[in-house]
C-alpha cells in the first residue's frame, strides 16, 4: 500500500477542506455508507440532499467526529482526521433540535464554547517559539517513523487480503486489522498538530478573559440579530430565535466548517425562508464552509454552491444546482431534483432519438444506436403552441392547477400524462399542441436500480 505517497502533505491552500475517500460505515453488519467520496473546497455551501435513511446525518456525524468510519479516510486539508475526537476538529455542529442548554440564558448558551477558547500570550520570550520549531521537527520525525512502520505492516496484510488463496474468515480478520491500523495512522498524521496544541496551551496561549468574552458575545449577538435578548431564557424563544442562538453559539468559536443537520425543518414556511437567506448571507460574509442537510430540494437548489444527492448510502451525483437540474445522471436524480416528464427512449443515431413512437432531434450524440435510454423533458421546457402541423405531440388537457405565476397542466398524450408548466391559461378538455426546443430533451442511461421504490420525491 502506498499510503505515504498518497498522503504527503502539500500546501494547505491547495487541499480540499474536506475530502471523504472511499468511506464505508457499517451498522450491525450493514453498510449504511457504501464507498462515499466527496471533495469539498473551503468556502463552499454544500448541501446533502436525499431521502430519509439515505445516510445524510451519518456523513455529517462522521465529519463532525461523532461517528467513526468503518473504513476509508476523512481528510481535513489533506490529513486523515478520522482518529480525532470532535473537539479536536475545527468543526461546529447545529443539530435539528438546536441542542441549547435549557438552564442557561441566551448569553450563557453562546459563551459556553468560548470557555475553551485560547488566545496568544503577550511578551513570551522568543526562545519558546524556537523551542516549538525544534520540537515540531522532532515530533514530525517520530510520526513519520511510526507511519512508515504502519505502511509496511498494512501493505503486508493488504497483500494477504488480495491473495485469492486467503480464506474468507482470515480475509475478514486481516481487513479488520488493517482498519484498526488505519486509525493509528490517522493518529500519527495528526500527532505533530496535537503536540503543538499542547505546547501552545502550556507556554504560548491563555484562556480568554471575561471582558474579552463579553466583547465576543456582543459582536456575535449583533451579527445574528439577537441584540437585547442576552438575558432571555432560551426555553421561551421562538423557533427562529432559538436557531439564531444555536448559530451564534457555533460561530463564536470560529470554526472552519459548520455542519447543519436539517436546522430549518422545525420552522414554519415564512421564518424558514427568512432563515435560509440569513444563513446564506452569514456564510458568505464570514467565508465559512457550510455542510447542510435537507430533505427539501427547493431549499437545496436555492442555497447551495453544490449539492450531493445521497441515495442508499452513496453519493449518486455531486454538482452545482443548475447542472443537477439540467443534466441529472439518471431518472432517480432527475425526479428527486424537480418535476419531470420521463419517456422510455431509444437512441437512433447521432442527434436522433425515438420515444412516443416518433423520432425527435436532440443535441445528444454520445450513445450507441439502439441503446435504451430515459429521456427527460422538464415541464417548463414544453410549450403549448398554436400550429398543429409543427406540433411534436398532440394531447388533451385533463387537469389544471394554478401555482402562483404559472399554471400546471396535466396533458394526456396517447394515454401518457405529460406535465406542462406555463404562464398561459387554457381550459380543461382542450386539445393542445406541444413543442420544445432542441436542447429540452436530456437523455440519460437507464438507472440500474430503476425498479426500486422512489420515496420522498416530492417532499
Ligand atoms: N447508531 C445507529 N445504529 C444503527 N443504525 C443506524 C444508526 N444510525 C443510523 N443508522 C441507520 O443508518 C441509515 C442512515 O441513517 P441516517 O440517519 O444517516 O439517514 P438520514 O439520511 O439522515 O435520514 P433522515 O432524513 O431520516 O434524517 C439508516 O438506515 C439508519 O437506520
Ligand atoms: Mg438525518
Amino acid at each position: 500500500m502506498e499510503r505515504n505517497q498518497q498522503r504527503k502533505i502539500i500546501n494547505k491552500d491547495e487541499q480540499p477542506i474536506i475530502d471523504l475517500v472511499n468511506v464505508v460505515k457499517e451498522f450491525d453488519g450493514r453498510n449504511v455508507l457504501d464507498d462515499v467520496n466527496m471533495r469539498i473546497q473551503k468556502g463552499e455551501f454544500i448541501t446533502l440532499l436525499g431521502p430519509s435513511g439515505s445516510g445524510k446525518t451519518t456523513i455529517l456525524r462522521i465529519i463532525g467526529g461523532f461517528e467513526w468510519v468503518t473504513r476509508g479516510e476523512v481528510k481535513f486539508y489533506g490529513k486523515d482526521i478520522k482518529d480525532l475526537s470532535p473537539h479536536k476538529r475545527d468543526v461546529s455542529t447545529i443539530f435539528q433540535d438546536y441542542a441549547l442548554f435549557p438552564h442557561l440564558n441566551v448569553e450563557n448558551n453562546i459563551k459556553y464554547g468560548l470557555r475553551l477558547k485560547r488566545i496568544p500570550k503577550l511578551g513570551i520570550p522568543k526562545s519558546f517559539q524556537n523551542k516549538l520549531i525544534s520540537n515540531k521537527a522532532k515530533w514530525t520525525k517520530i510520526a513519520n517513523l511510526e507511519m512508515k512502520k504502519l505502511d509496511k505492516t498494512m501493505a503486508q496484510y493488504q497483500k494477504l487480503i488480495n491473495n485469492p488463496k486467503t480464506i474468507e474468515k482470515k480475509r475478514e480478520k486481516y481487513q479488520s486489522l488493517v482498519d484498526d491500523m488505519d486509525f493509528k495512522y490517522s493518529y500519527w498524521e495528526n500527532y505533530c498538530d496535537l503536540k503543538t496544541e499542547q505546547y501552545e496551551k502550556k507556554y504560548l496561549t491563555r484562556p480568554i478573559s471575561n471582558i474579552e468574552m463579553d466583547k465576543e458575545v456582543k459582536d456575535i449577538m449583533k451579527l445574528v440579530g439577537l441584540e437585547g435578548n442576552e438575558k432571555k431564557n432560551v426555553n421561551y424563544l421562538s423557533g427562529g430565535m432559538k436557531q439564531r442562538v444555536a448559530l451564534a453559539r457555533s460561530l463564536v468559536i470560529e470554526p472552519e466548517i459548520l455542519l447543519l443537520d436539517e436546522p430549518l425543518s422545525a420552522l414554519d414556511a415564512k421564518i424558514r425562508e427568512k432563515m435560509q437567506h440569513f444563513l446564506r448571507d452569514i456564510q458568505q460574509k464570514l467565508k465559512l464552509t457550510f455542510i447542510f442537510v435537507t430533505h427539501d430540494r427547493n431549499e437545496a437548489l436555492q442555497l447551495s454552491d453544490r449539492i450531493a444527492v445521497i441515495r442508499d448510502g452513496r453519493v449518486e451525483q455531486f454538482d452545482v444546482p443548475k447542472k443537477l437540474y439540467d443534466y441529472p445522471i439518471n431518472k432517480w436524480v432527475a425526479n428527486f431534483i424537480g418535476d419531470s416528464n420521463f419517456f422510455d427512449a431509444k437512441f437512433i443515431s447521432k442527434g436522433k432519438v425515438q420515444f412516443m413512437n416518433k423520432i425527435f432531434s436532440t443535441i445528444h450524440e454520445e450513445f450507441e444506436p439502439e441503446e435504451k435510454l430515459d429521456a427527460l423533458i422538464r415541464p417548463e421546457d414544453i410549450k403549448i403552441v398554436k400550429n398543429k402541423i409543427k406540433a411534436k405531440l398532440i394531447g388533451t388537457i385533463t387537469k389544471s392547477t394554478y401555482g402562483g405565476s404559472y399554471y400546471n397542466y396535466k396533458i394526456n398524450v396517447k394515454d401518457k400524462t405529460i406535465l406542462v408548466e406555463t404562464p398561459d391559461k387554457y381550459d380543461v378538455d382542450k386539445e393542445v399542441y406541444l413543442d420544445w426546443e432542441l436542447d429540452a430533451i436530456h437523455l440519460m442511461k437507464k438507472d440500474p436500480k430503476e425498479n426500486e421504490v422512489i420515496e420522498n420525491v416530492n417532499v
